[in-house]
């Protein structure tokens, strides 16, 4: 299955507990997501991760294929994941494993997961220090999105979640960025009806793409928009010191500038693009500089790459709603991605 039930609604996660409980062989959240379920939900069978990437593991993955088994799931049984991108990417890869397959819901409740991680079914755990690294593509039976429960985020994870927005955005058009750029962190915590409008406007923009290539080998690689960059500062800063962690959509919004920056460079390209994303992500308190240096960087790069067989591929966005995919991206190329956005660390 590609296609995913897709549902956003203020108080969504209330009214559909029932049925979600109803079908839940097994409930996977974590520690700070369980405080929060639906009575409905809490009553049902359930596995709790610690919160955090470093669930997102080999070892978790085996404690949570061994907890179905016990549970005795069965082939017609239903996962449902309750949580933010880790949650959803571990509960949609057991789901695809055990059984060989069952079906699942993603109830995501974090920004990064209602407008990215819980759609189009890429699941993953992350092995030998990158990241997403053993994964598949199970698309959720539904995806159950509720603005509302945004309010309960610590603030750092929200903003996190606007580098996800604002790529998406940028794939989109001028409308949708325009639209983006205007929100206030506030808008997301209440759900005004503005911020509503643009989880629903991403919603749209990646089902499109996954639609047209769940398998990611055509239009959907433009979600990838600052993620070869932003893996990389991800991957460092996991193995770096714990003071300097960086989450998935901080990393995100190093790698959309890296990505602006030799964008820009792009015929036709809209030269204020890069200051003006630089702006948003400023005000949304998200990191425009890193004190990681080129080379590592490359080397994590290069990691990817031999993943991806060899070429280094990048997507840019040169002006909102125009993506372009270049591959066999020569190293001083993006050297200079990576250092543009170290040198504006002396600017900011
Ligand atoms: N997060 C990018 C994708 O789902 O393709």
């Amino acid at each position: 299955m590609s296609r995913s039930h897709v549902e956003v609604q203020t108080g969504l996660l209330a009214r559909r507990a029932a049925q979600l409980a109803t079908r839940a062989a097994l409930v996977l959240t974590d520690e700070n997501v369980a405080a929060l379920l639906p009575a409905a939900l809490a009553e049902r069978p359930r596995h709790v991760l610690v919160p955090g990437e470093a669930s997102k593991s080999w070892d978790e993955l085996g404690r949570l294929l061994r907890a179905l088994d016990a549970g005795g799931v069965d082939r017609d049984g239903h996962l449902v994941a309750v949580g933010g991108g880790v949650v959803t990417d571990l509960g949609g890869l057991a789901a695809s494993l055990h059984r060989r397959g069952i079906s699942w819901s993603a109830v995501p409740t974090s920004l990064v997961g209602q407008v990215d991680a819980a759609l189009g079914g890429k699941t993953a755990v992350n092995l030998g220090g990158g990241k997403n690294t053993v994964g598949s593509f199970h698309p959720p039976a539904d995806v159950v999105i509720d603005p509302g429960v945004l309010a309960t985020l610590p603030r750092r994870h929200l903003c996190a979640g606007m580098a996800e927005v604002l790529k998406t955005a940028l794939i989109s058009g001028p409308e949708a960025l325009d639209a983006a750029a205007a929100l206030e962190p506030d808008d997301f915590a209440a759900a005004t009806p503005a911020a509503v409008a643009v989880i629903e406007a991403c919603v749209a923009t990646k089902s499109a793409l996954v639609e047209q290539d769940l398998h990611d080998r055509g239009p959907r690689r433009a979600l990838n928009l600052g993620h070869t960059f932003g893996h990389a500062f991800e991957a460092l800063a996991l193995a770096g010191d714990p003071a300097d962690s960086l989450l998935h959509g901080e990393a995100v919004a190093l790698g959309l500038l890296c990505a602006a920056r030799l964008a820009a460079g792009l015929p036709d390209a809209d030269r204020e693009l890069p200051a003006r994303l630089t702006g948003t992500l400023r005000r949304w308190g998200l990191p425009t500089s890193s004190p990681l240096t080129a080379e590592p960087l490359l080397a994590e790069m290069g990691r990817d790459k031999k993943r991806a067989g060899g070429a280094l591929r990048l997507v840019l966005a040169p002006r909102p709603g125009r993506v372009e995919i270049e591959d066999a991206v020569p190293a001083d190329r993006i050297r200079a991605g990576l250092e543009a956005v170290r040198k504006s660390a002396s600017t900011s």
